[in-house]
């Protein structure tokens, strides 16, 4: 045997017998080749050698980890049929299902958020202090008349031509939160009764929005592993009865998928032909991890896939987001690029909610300009993509084995595919018992599918308390 054989040789026993389980690092090249009195390559030979039988995988900026035992994929719709728009009335049951996952010593698999050691309030602090005295004038300004602070603005656009995405000054207009930024778009372009074509399943937030201004959704399919089907969305928005598209093309919730520059060039191209407003949610823009977005050709070093916007030249895109999963939920920052319609969502942000604080307005531009944000996000990617990796490894070992789960390349959410008849509202009333949260498939549609799926969020470090109530949510998915 080769030396790079004997190794490779040795850590597959070492993963037959468990002894690295699925979801674990291994030693970095160097280490090893230390530890062993190898050299690199050889190290590397052997490490190759073990991912190309499945062994293990390599995850860019992290290393080599151990690749769980292959639990079947969720399978996209196999058609592009479109059903008839349809009024959503989610919020009841949804706003119960909030509530309850947010009581005190729940396991957190229910809110994507990131938990607070991830993100940066500590940094916020300093720079809230620092900023409020320094500048004490930035609260004197008036309520309604300056949005924008042009240092947010300017840090904005430089960190969006990054990734290839031309910002202009005039079309941005900073909101409070991403989910303020979508609402003003959707005032901005529709009226009462008017349709919206969504990604199906779809972020449960983005169907209160169209309840609660009684917009019906029309869902569209969407692959997990492709997102929204172009087919479908054609054939969809051929007889103008679609007045606006809400849509996650960079890590959709709950699906995880990115679109792919080709059919984020065919989707800017359909849309615009047919004067249709996109309103782009790019949320989980900067927390990408797939294979696509760090090799397409368009993607920049920093990982972040281009958005739609970037795909369109007639102003047609209107492209939201904010800094609620990179920096802290509880900042409430977001913003809109709203292309030709702007002045259509300024009116909007002015007659809604006036101005977006200064001071936070100030403590972000000095944080996402600071030479450690890239270093921030960077880590941050590294430790949602282990985080999923460990959620995915728990989710093998203690559900049926008839479960169907998610790969996501975007946001660190996984959708989970339950044997038909179990109804996971059912579920999740029985875990609330056991201090579980998660949120159910049928608030992820207007229109009562995913009853059998669910969603868990995988924001929070790895932990032996994690993997138990992973394991007591497969027993009760088990028994029902
Ligand atoms: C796709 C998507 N958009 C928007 C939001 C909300 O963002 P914000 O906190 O900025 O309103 C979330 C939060 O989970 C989300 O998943």
């Amino acid at each position: 045997m080769l030396l790079y054989e004997h190794l490779a040789d040795d850590f597959s026993s070492l993963i037959a017998n468990g002894q690295i389980r699925p979801g674990e690092r291994l030693p970095s090249v160097r280490h090893l080749a230390q530890q062993r009195n190898l050299s690199v390559s050889t190290v590397l030979q052997a490490l190759r050698t073990l991912e190309s039988k499945g062994l293990i995988e390599a995850r860019p900026q992290s290393g080599f980890y151990v690749r769980g035992r292959g639990m079947r994929l969720v399978q996209g719709s196999s058609h592009d049929e479109v059903k008839p728009a349809v009024e959503v009335g989610l919020s009841g049951n949804l706003m119960k299902v909030l509530h309850q996952n947010e009581s005190a010593g729940m396991a957190p698999f229910g809110s994507a958020i990131p938990a607070p050691q991830l993100l940066l309030a500590p940094k916020l602090n300093t720079l809230y202090s620092r900023i409020a005295r320094t500048q004490p004038k930035l609260l004197a300004k008036s309520s309604h008349g300056h949005v924008n602070e042009d240092k947010l603005v300017r840090a904005l656009m430089r960190r969006y031509l990054e990734w290839g995405t031309h910002l202009h000054s005039d079309e941005i207009i900073i909101t409070n939160s991403c989910t303020e930024a979508m609402m003003l778009c959707l005032r901005a372009v529709t009226r009462e009764g008017d349709t919206v074509a969504v990604e199906s399943p779809t972020y449960y937030l983005m169907l209160q929005l169209l309840e609660a201004m009684g917009l019906k959704a029309l869902e569209i399919p969407t692959h997990p592993s492709t997102g929204i089907s172009v087919a479908a969305l054609e054939l969809a928005t051929r007889n103008n009865a679609v007045a606006a598209c809400l849509l996650i093309p960079n890590g959709s919730n709950p699906l995880g998928c990115v679109a792919s520059d080709d059919n984020k060039r065919a989707i800017a191209k359909l849309l615009a032909q047919r004067n249709i407003p996109l309103i782009e949610d790019d949320l989980y823009g900067d927390i990408c991890h797939s294979k696509q977005s760090n090799t397409s050709a368009n993607n920049s070093a920093n990982g972040h896939p281009r958005p739609i916007y970037s795909f369109d030249e007639s102003g047609n895109t209107m492209l939201c987001s904010s800094f609620s999963k990179t920096v802290s939920p509880g900042l409430r920052l977001g913003f809109v690029a709203g292309g030709k319609r702007a002045a259509d969502v300024l009116f909007q942000k002015t007659v809604n909610s006036g101005n977006t604080n200064a001071i936070t307005q100030n403590v972000l531009a000095e944080l996402i300009e600071s030479r450690g944000f890239d270093l921030h996000l960077r880590s941050l990617r590294r430790k949602l993509s282990d985080q999923i990796a460990r959620t995915r490894d728990a989710v093998e070992r203690h559900f049926p084995t008839e479960t169907r789960i998610t790969d996501p390349q975007g946001g660190f959410v996984l959708w989970i595919e339950l044997p038909e008849g179990i109804n996971t509202m059912n579920t999740h009333a029985l875990a609330v018992k056991e201090k579980i949260a998660f949120v159910p498939g049928a608030l992820f549609s207007p229109s009562g599918n995913y009853s059998n799926f669910l969603r868990l969020a995988c924001g929070h470090p790895w932990s032996p308390q994690l993997d138990d109530a992973v394991k007591r949510l497969g027993a009760i998915v088990g028994k029902q």
